[in-house]
């Protein structure tokens, strides 16, 4: 492919891309294309390679229809989208967790001690660095990561056609308690970050309204 289509393929895409109201309940994403889209957000870079992550599928109907109540924001999505997802985000991601230990040895397969260097520059990095000093901080950390995941999952979905909503429209507490008490988060791990729904436009696109480049870029020579 010339790099000119790619170009174009890829404005294509983004343009396309919008925060889709109305989904077709009838039409559903194909299996390879959902697969692609969620290792797009398994791929998503995170700050040590720590990935404080997780994402919730939600195919069941009771659990979506639940939602609603403390989710106005979703409710199009849950109505109509394909597939709806909960992204968490991991609480204490620090080097005293049980989840770090894991993530070092297990995926990044170094050798893992709460004295190594490479332990003394995160726990550096997030006390000094970042101020990450206490809970709140950390889990904001660790949820704004899980938005470049969000980015990949709905560029990789607008590449293939398919539509998306990101989803804020939440009351954090009560839909964090609503999938606690159906055992399907652990709130000392996770909180919720934010829903994304998946599927097939049932309505015209709505142009793109945005500030002018020169707006918001400013080039520093
Ligand atoms: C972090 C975030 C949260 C959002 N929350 C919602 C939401 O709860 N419900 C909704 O319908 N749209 C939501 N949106 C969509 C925005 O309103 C939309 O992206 C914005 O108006 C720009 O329009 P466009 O995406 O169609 O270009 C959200 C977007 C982002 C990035």
């Amino acid at each position: 492919m010339l790099k000119s289509e790619l170009r174009e393929q890829i404005m294509q895409a983004h343009t396309s891309r919008y925060a889709t109201k109305a989904f077709d309940p009838t039409k559903k994403i194909a299996e390879e294309d959902w697969l692609t889209i969620i290792e797009s957000a398994r791929l998503s870079p995170s700050s040590f390679g720590y990935e404080p992550w997780k994402f919730l599928l939600v195919n069941n109907e009771e659990i979506k229809e639940g939602l609603k109540e403390f989710a106005g924001g979703a409710i199009n999505s849950i109505n109509g989208a394909s597939h709806f997802v909960i992204a968490l985000a991991r609480k204490n991601v620090t080097i005293k967790s049980d989840y770090v230990r894991h993530i070092v040895e297990d995926v990044l397969g170094a050798e893992f001690a709460v004295d190594s260097p490479r332990s003394l520059y995160f726990d550096n990095f997030q006390k000094h660095s970042q101020q990450l000093t206490d809970d709140r901080a950390l889990y904001d950390w660790a949820s704004k990561q899980t938005y470049i995941a969000m980015a990949n999952m709905m560029t990789t979905a607008a590449l293939l056609g398919i539509d998306s909503c990101p989803i804020e429209g939440f009351n954090k507490a009560k839909v964090e308690a609503y999938l606690s008490e159906k055992g399907l988060v652990d709130l000392d791990k996770f909180g919720v970050s934010y829903m994304l729904g998946l599927g097939y436009r049932n309505e015209p696109i709505t142009p793109k309204k945005r500030q002018s480049l020169d707006e918001i870029l400013e080039v520093i020579d």
